[in-house]
């Protein structure tokens, strides 16, 4: 599985944020496009993986462009919650996209469930596809950590304030946001892919 250098690529979201986060993660190596600027379609994410999700939207962006397509699909999972809000993460926080709401939501859960284990992790999936329908490529990253109640800090974004990773005392609301970027699961599987693609 090949992308030669200067191959134009399909960034399947509509956050110009994203394609720039992205543009700078991969060396500026290929000529990137979003979804946004094509006008192609998001499609429902259906799938109950982040793996799933992730092939779903690159696969989706690289048919309806006829050009090779990346996309990601990341969350938080809960051990004591069965890995719960995992692939829900964005939709726990409403058509607001209320993260107060959904972190609260967390802290509801967890006292219902009864239990101690603050264990949980995010996860970043990567997937890229080819138009040619052939194989495509995904990696995983994941950063392990615990949950703390209340949140703490205002750096960051989504569930950050309440993250904890493991063998850090800040969450990741409050870290350095370098710092975070260093250690987070998108370094992670971004770290995999550029292995895997260069
Ligand atoms: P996606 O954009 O569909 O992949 O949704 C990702 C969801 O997971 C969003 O709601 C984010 O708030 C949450 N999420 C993913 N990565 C992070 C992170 O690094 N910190 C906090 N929340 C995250």
């Amino acid at each position: 599985i090949t992308l030669e250098p200067g191959a134009r690529l399909v960034v399947a979201t509509q956050n110009p944020g994203k394609a720039r986060e992205l543009a700078a993660i991969l060396e500026n190596r290929f000529e990137l496009v979003t979804a946004g600027d094509l006008c192609l379609a998001e499609p429902e994410e259906t799938e109950t993986t982040f793996v799933g999700n992730a092939l779903l939207k690159a696969r989706a962006a690289a048919r309806a462009s006829g050009l090779a397509a990346i996309a990601d699909d990341s969350g938080l999972s809960v051990a004591a919650l069965d890995g719960a809000p995992g692939v829900y993460s964005a939709r726990w926080a409403g058509p607001e996209k209320d993260f107060a709401l959904a972190m609260r939501k967390v802290e509801e859960r967890l006292e219902a469930a009864e239990s101690d284990d603050r264990a949980a992790w995010f996860t970043c999936a990567l997937a890229v596809a080819w138009p040619d329908e052939g194989p495509m490529l995904v990696v995983e990253g994941r950063v392990d950590g615990t949950l703390t109640f209340p949140g703490r800090g205002t750096r960051g974004f989504g569930y950050d304030p309440i993250f904890v990773p493991e063998g850090h005392a800040q969450t990741f609301g409050e870290m350095d946001p370098a710092a975070k970027d260093a250690m987070s699961h998108r370094a992670r599987a971004f770290e995999k892919l550029k292995a895997a693609l260069f």
